[in-house]
């Protein structure tokens, strides 16, 4: 089986490196019309259009807009420039993420759960108004929002951050349901992976952190990221509600990704 995407357009938020930038370029190499990539930097954007270029997207298949996760006008204009750009908006990918939050939930700072819970919970539901509004109720299309597994897993240390990714996986199945037949929602929930988010979880300490996966390693973005083209893409027709777990195996063994 091919997983293609030839001719379909996509937003992918938080694709200024890391999981994002992978799916960027993966959907690229599979075949799709356009990519749209957002991040809140645009220093961090320009970088991630060099980087795409240099391993050999094709630039003119690809756009680059700074816009908040968490902020609706910046969602409405991403939407309506990559319609503009591409003449759809077939795929929205929910990836970008933060965790300022970190600590036990009794004495965690409530300024950095709001920030927390706004970016990673209620970003997503922003985006897929925009786009449903804008693109998808007239014309269908496909959503894949990024969980976690410690959103199906309680874990220490991240229980704010948890919160938000456990909220993420029931909204995608509300979504689900309430957009069936002719929108699709789903989600990936990767365990560690190596990125700058999950950077205080793995570096310096990559054995270990491999350890607490039954295959043996953290994730990488390419195995997130095959993942979330997979689901967006029409191989998955018949998929939608569903909370993948992408990781290693820790879900499956019933343990957690925290080493
Ligand atoms: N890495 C892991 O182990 C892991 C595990 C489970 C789930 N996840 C999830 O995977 C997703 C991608 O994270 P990653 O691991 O690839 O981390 P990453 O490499 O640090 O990338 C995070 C991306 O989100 C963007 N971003 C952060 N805050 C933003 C905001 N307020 N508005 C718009 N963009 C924002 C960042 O760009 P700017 O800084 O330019 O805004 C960057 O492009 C996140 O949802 C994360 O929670 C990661």
């Amino acid at each position: 089986m091919d997983v293609r995407l030839d001719g379909k357009v996509a937003l992918v938020t938080g694709g200024s490196r890391g999981i994002g930038q992978a799916t960027a370029r993966l959907m690229l190499e599979s075949g799709a019309e356009g990519v749209t990539i957002t991040s809140r930097k645009p220093d961090n954007l320009e970088g991630s259009v060099s980087a795409l270029m240099t391993a050999g997207v094709p630039g003119d298949r690809l756009q680059a807009i700074a816009a908040r996760a968490d902020d609706p006008a910046d969602a409405e204009r991403a939407v309506a420039q990559t319609i503009e750009r591409f003449g759809a908006c077939d795929i929205l990918v929910n990836n970008a993420g933060t965790n300022p939050a970190p600590g036990p939930l009794a004495t965690v700072d409530l300024g950095a759960v709001d920030k927390t819970w706004s970016v990673n919970q209620r970003g997503p539901l922003i985006w897929c108004q925009k786009v449903v509004r804008q693109w998808m109720a007239d014309h269908g299309g496909s959503i894949v929002n990024v969980s976690s597994v410690g959103g199906l897993r309680p874990a220490p240390i991240l229980g704010a951050y948890n919160i938000s990714k456990a909220a993420v996986a029931f909204f995608t199945q509300q979504l689900a349901s309430e957009l069936a037949p002719s929108i699709r929602v789903n989600a990936v929930a990767p365990g560690v992976v190596r990125t700058r988010l999950a950077g205080s979880l793995w570096e310096g300490r990559e054995a270990e952190a491999g350890k607490a996966h039954p295959l043996g390693r953290i994730g990488e973005p390419d195995d997130i990221a095959r993942a979330i083209v997979f689901l967006a893409s029409d191989a998955a027709s018949w998929i939608t509600g569903v909370v993948l777990p992408v990781d290693g195996g820790v879900i499956g063994a019933g343990t957690t990704a925290i080493s």
